[in-house]
């Protein structure tokens, strides 16, 4: 099949909406990422995305709609709930997608047998555009092959999807940059399952209470069932190892150039490809997590477009605002987490106890696969994973550490607080 690539015009709306029609794949632009889109009321077009993407069956498809009102006029939803309608009036179009039982319409090819259905008003006004014109809902998940970045461009879709697909329509480099919002409104209290460019914090201002999915700043454990199915894959993958480290900005640039060398690269902030010995890629300013999510999947893109990347290192940011769904995304793409600290002095917050031994406490990060433990308890088992980076229990006046609590229990972050002895 050959793909054409279809440029910004209103006889290239009219032809995408065509191939849409008769059940055709086209890969449309939004303000998030490119989505692959089928008529989402065709389930045997829908099958075409699964099979184009390589896509697990499991996988549920988020239904895109050009207005509010196409929701009850396609028979999208049982029933639209309060909640849905705030979070319309505040974010759409937009970046959130909002889950809700789903109607009587919706093929099970979307819904992946679920009993519950994702809907989206994008904000790209060729998304909508093209959904007019198709005068149907367009269930599309990002046009990227199974497990790649996410495409942000109408060639990274090019890239994993030339020959697959009918069309590419071509919109320029997405705003947002990271796959939207996604909030659950199907079972109860609001949870968010995954961050983007539509904050927690907006979600709060509007409906109160929003809880966060524990799965959002983790990795699911083997069987462990996943809100949201795509949770459950291991996603934005370069092919080079992402490891991540959490720590200070002195910290991060003198770790990576201690282990510079051929196939080591950095993703860093502005100003910091100076300092660093390595191959970098800037994502943005430091706390400028909108502009780093905008830039994170062509960052990940571009190192394996270097050829020979075989390591690259990032900073894990903060959980606030957008930056959350920065962290979320790289934890998805990493291979290793690490928190560097030096021990090679006592830390200034240690305090001497008696015959020369010191104590302090640090945050450290435990394995993923403890992460949902009670907090408060002290799993024996820990100590051997303890420290990826450079092992302490090695340390030669290492004596003891034990867990002592997680700092904030509702909200699962993958610190846990632990007191470590080590003797001067
Ligand atoms: O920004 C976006 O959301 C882009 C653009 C194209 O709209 N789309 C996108 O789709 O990211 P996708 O398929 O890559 O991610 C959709 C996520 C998956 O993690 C999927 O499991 C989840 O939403 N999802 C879809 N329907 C669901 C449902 N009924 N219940 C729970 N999770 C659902
Ligand atoms: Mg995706």
């Amino acid at each position: 099949m050959e793909t054409q690539i279809l440029g910004n015009t209103p006889e290239n709306i009219k032809k995408a909406a065509e191939i849409l029609s008769g059940g055709g794949l086209v890969a449309i632009p939004t303000e998030t990422v490119y989505g692959l889109a089928a008529d989402a009321l065709n389930g045997e077009a829908v099958k075409k995305i699964f099979e184009a993407k390589g896509r697990p069956a499991d996988n549920p498809l988020i239904v895109h709609v050009a207005e509010f009102e196409d929701i009850e006029r396609f028979n999208l939803v049982r029933e639209i709930p309060g909640a849905a309608v705030k979070l319309a009036k505040s974010f759409w179009p937009g970046p959130l997608t909002i889950i809700m039982k789903k109607g009587s319409a919706v093929p099970d090819e979307v819904s992946a047998g679920l009993d519950t259905v994702a809907v989206r008003l994008p904000g790209h006004p060729a998304a909508r555009d093209i959904i007019r014109a198709a005068n149907t809902p367009l269930a599309a998940p990002s046009a990227n092959l199974s497990g790649s970045p996410s495409p942000t461009t109408a060639r990274h879709v090019i890239n994993d999807m030339d020959g697959k697909i009918d069309a590419v329509f071509d919109g320029g480099s997405c705003a947002v940059g990271v796959e939207s919002t996604v909030v659950t409104l199907a079972e109860g209290t609001p949870r968010l399952l995954r961050p983007g460019g539509i904050t927690l914090e907006q979600l709060r201002s509007v409906l109160g209470t929003v809880e966060l999915d524990s799965a959002v700043l983790s990795q699911l454990k083997e069987g462990q069932r996943a809100s949201s199915p795509g949770m459950k894959y291991k996603h934005y993958a370069p092919k080079a190892n992402v490891v991540l480290l959490k720590c200070g900005d002195e910290e991060f640039i003198d770790y990576v150039n201690a282990n510079k060398g051929v196939g080591v690269a950095a993703l860093c902030c502005d100003g910091d490809e100076e300092k660093l010995d390595v191959k970098c890629i800037s994502l943005g300013s430091r706390g400028d997590y909108a502009a780093q999510a905008q830039r994170l999947f062509d960052s990940l893109r571009r190192i394996d477009g270097y050829g020979d990347i075989v390591t690259v290192y990032s900073r894990l940011p903060s959980t606030d605002g957008v930056g959350l769904a920065v962290y979320n995304r790289l934890i998805r793409a990493a291979s290793d987490i690490s928190r560097i600290r030096r021990y090679s002095s006592l830390p200034p917050e240690a305090v001497e106890k008696e015959g020369g031994v010191y104590e302090w406490t640090i945050a450290m990060i435990i394995p993923f696969d403890l992460i949902g433990i009670a907090p408060g308890s002290v799993p024996v088992s820990l100590k051997a994973n303890f420290y990826k980076c450079g092992d302490l229990t090695a340390h030669p006046h290492f004596l003891s550490w034990n867990l002592v609590g997680c700092p904030s229990p509702d909200f699962h972050r993958p610190e846990y607080f632990g007191e470590l002895l080590i003797e001067r």
